[in-house]
């Protein structure tokens, strides 16, 4: 017997002339949900079409169909000569509904330790806006999306069916040189185009690093305060991460040693310390290299925004500095370039890139081919450096005029220096009873995008501090931001 009467039946299969799905698919779902729901038990009559077509006000072909689909997938079977019914697989032998919000709880679908470290990184989702004075974004607007599409419209035109597969392990040759030549120009890097593994920005290159090369429990040594995702990565694989103060000088490692015993691994931005933008001295890069050495863990270098420097010439990067093949150099494109491109790149040992690369394809396979192809030739065009030049001078100039203008109208709220390099500032609030935190969220309520230095601190007790975007505020715009901020910051005093 069904446990609903025809008439319950026909109230729940509600049919809307006016949806996009044609009628036999609603009426398919709401019969299947029925059946799902336990509603109707195995063997239970259902209406002969003609009747339900009459009773529903639909054509008998629309019952029909949907019929038809339902026998197809067993949730119903035609006897011949007596009707159709409800299928052997009746939800009346499966569990009953729970609600989707109470999975987690139920013991016999508990989540694993990975996922509870990764509820306890929530912080990374407020790291995707990209409004005025957002610390990090470049200047999206001044993006050369006409020679991007161009050169991605040739790709797609002359190289056939190449770049529509997979593509392979590690990244496409083409993009790796075109990447050689550029960090060897900008950063002094010398590598063989083979040690290069493209990846889904620095962020996938920092979970390959921490899926490779981690065991649970292997110590980190990481910045502090540092970057949030990078320090996030590490510990959703199990790393035990250790926060080591950063000092005028950048990462300091004597802190590091007087406190913690030997890492696996050490995080380090030495060029634009992340986010305090401090430029790491060659004497700490040598005393972390060394120690790197006779202790044999591995360094990540985050080397994320050093094409901005605006003053002098940058530091080489570290991992000119390494003859032992210790140093994994991670870059991205989501600096120089736009952040949803998604492109980065890991430069590694020979020994450990076939491990990467096979790592990338089971995480994820590749990064599309028909991009990587796509941005080889935009730096082999010369396109990518022509960007970066614009951007570094168009960058430099939005500096000069947030400097001036909270000098002009701030400088008794906050003390500031003026960076040299990367894309935001740091502003001190100087009066000691303020939190960055509840002071942002009254500057983001007026619709300015700045970040809490706090953010990015672990253990780190450090003075309060707004980061402020530059590059990606136009420059008519600046002044009256930094006024704007100025009449909400002094209406919390
Ligand atoms: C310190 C640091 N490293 C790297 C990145 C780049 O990450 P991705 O290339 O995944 O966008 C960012 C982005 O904000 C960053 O702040």
């Amino acid at each position: 017997m069904p446990r609903q009467s025809r008439g319950a039946l026909l109230s729940t299969l509600q049919l809307d002339a006016n949806s996009r799905a044609p009628l036999y698919r609603q009426l398919e779902d709401a019969i299947r949900r029925i059946v799902i729901d336990g509603e109707l038990p195995t063997g239970a009559r259902l209406p002969a079409s003609r009747q339900l077509a009459e009773d529903l006000g639909v054509s008998r072909l629309t019952v029909k169909n949907a019929y038809e689909q339902l026998v197809t997938e067993q949730f119903l079977e035609t006897r011949p000569g007596a009707g159709t019914f409800v299928g052997r697989i009746s939800a009346t032998e499966l569990a009953p509904a729970v609600e989707l919000s109470s999975v987690p709880a139920r013991k016999s679908l508990s989540l694993s330790q990975r996922a509870n470290r990764i509820s306890q990184s929530r912080s990374v989702l407020r790291l995707g806006g990209t409004k005025p004075f957002r610390p990090g974004v470049p200047a999206l607007d001044q993006f050369p999306s006409s020679i991007w599409a161009s050169t991605h419209s040739k790709v797609l035109r002359h190289s056939g069916t190449d770049n529509l597969g997979y593509g392979p392990p590690g990244g496409l040759l083409e993009l790796k040189q075109a990447i050689a030549n550029h960090v060897q120009d900008h950063r002094g890097v010398r590598v063989d185009p083979l040690q290069i593994i493209i990846t889904a920005g620095a962020q996938q290159a920092f979970v390959l690093i921490a899926f490779t090369l981690l065991n649970p429990g292997d110590r980190v040594w990481f910045e502090d305060p540092g970057h949030i995702a990078g320090r996030d990565a590490m510990h959703l694989f199990g790393a035990d991460v250790k926060s080591v103060q950063i000092d005028n000088e950048g990462f300091d490692i004597n802190q590091a040693v007087a406190s913690y015993p030997d890492p696996q691994l050490i995080f380090l931005t030495p060029s634009h310390q992340h986010p305090l933008g401090i430029t790491m001295s060659l004497e700490r890069r040598m005393q972390i290299i060394d120690y790197a050495k006779s202790h044999n863990c591995w360094i990540v270098e985050d080397d994320y925004d050093s094409e901005f420097r605006y003053q002098g010439r940058a530091l080489p990067a570290m991992q000119c500095m390494d003859n032992q093949g210790q140093i994994l150099y991670v870059g991205s494109f989501s600096k120089t370039l736009f952040p949803g491109l998604r492109l980065g790149y890991l430069i590694a040992p020979p020994v450990m890139v076939e491990a990467f690369s096979v790592a990338q394809t089971l995480m994820s396979q590749n990064v599309s081919p028909v991009l990587q192809k796509t941005l080889a030739r935009f730096i082999d065009d010369g396109a990518y450096n022509a960007h970066i030049r614009k951007m570094r001078s168009l960058y430099s100039h939005r500096l000069d005029i947030m400097h001036n203008s909270l000098s002009k109208h701030c400088n008794d709220l906050f003390h500031f220096t003026k960076t040299d390099a990367g894309m935001h500032l740091v502003a001190w609030l100087r009066d000691r009873k303020l939190s960055d935190q509840p002071v942002c969220e009254s500057i983001w309520d007026a619709g300015i995008d700045c970040l809490p230095v706090s953010m990015y601190c672990d253990k780190a007790s450090i003075d309060q501090g707004i980061m402020l975007g530059f590059s990606c505020a136009p420059e008519h715009e600046i002044e009256n931001l930094i006024m704007r901020m100025d009449r909400v910051v002094r209406g919390l005093l």
